[in-house]
């Protein structure tokens, strides 16, 4: 049976003693929520080792942003998937739309990145979606696919029990504009049925398929409610607790 899990993408936001109150509110007020759901918070890489300290023993997992595709070495600036690993965190988002439009990120480097990830015991919550002008255009099921398997093509029924999918539709991030949950849903069902296609209905129907994008505490219920959507990850709304823990309580 998948996981129902709320992961927080806090983005380029908070320094770091803002980070560590905001980890701490989030960790204080989580055991309002149901055990069957799981709660993340993505930091920026600056925030990792203090914040791991926070969620130390609490229901919180852990996430980087973003890890590099390349193991170790010369690449100044980067931060490998083995330093992630070893400040406690226990996942990686990989692929955020920001990421492939502003900084390059391309189908073939979240291979390596995906491989790094998950060769040092990181789950990857792994980001594909559609900009507008895609969905206009009627390609949003072929962009979205191309996007999942261009990725999970090079992984194995086994790996998938270690990556999440988030489906974030471009036009939707940041915008307020969020996709209505039958949008959303369609997509949703879609990526199962290609998992189902390419690992087997088991591995599809085991796998966490989160929504991003403009979700809030006052549209998560009825994204929630959607047979198809596992739970969501939350840009703007994760940086106040009370709406995140709130948007946690909307299954
Ligand atoms: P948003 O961001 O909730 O602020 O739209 C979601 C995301 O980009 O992960």
């Amino acid at each position: 049976m998948r996981k129902k899990i709320v992961a927080g993408n806090w983005k380029m936001n908070t320094t770091v003693p803002e980070g560590v109150q905001l980890a701490k509110e989030v960790v204080a007020k989580a055991v309002e929520v149901p055990s069957d759901v799981k709660l993340i918070i993505a930091t920026p890489a600056t925030h990792l080792v203090p914040v791991a300290e926070v969620v130390k023993g609490s229901v919180v997992g852990l996430s980087a942003e973003n890890c590099a595709d390349k193991e170790k070495g010369a690449y100044t600036g980067e931060i490998s998937a083995a330093m992630v690993a070893s400040t406690g965190a226990q996942y990686t988002i990989l692929g955020h739309s920001e990421r492939r439009q502003y900084y390059g990120e391309t189908d073939e480097k979240l291979v390596e990145k995906t491989k790094l990830a998950l060769a040092n015991g990181l789950g990857v919550i792994l980001c594909v979606g559609e900009t507008l002008e895609e969905r206009e255009a009627g390609k949003h099921f072929d962009v979205v696919g191309a996007q999942t398997l261009n990725v999970l093509n090079h992984f194995s029924a086994e790996d998938m029990k270690n990556i999440i999918i988030a489906y974030e539709p471009v036009w939707a991030i940041g915008t307020g504009k969020t996709a209505t949950a039958d949008q959303a849903e369609e997509i949703h069902a879609f990526i199962r049925k290609t998992l189902a296609d390419k690992f087997g209905a088991q591995v599809a129907d085991d796998t966490t398929i989160l929504y991003g994008g403009s979700c809030k505490p006052s549209n998560a219920n009825e994204l929630f409610a959607k047979s198809d959507i596992d739970g969501g990850l939350i840009g703007g709304a994760a940086l106040k607790a009370e709406d995140f823990i709130q948007i946690a309580l909307s299954f």
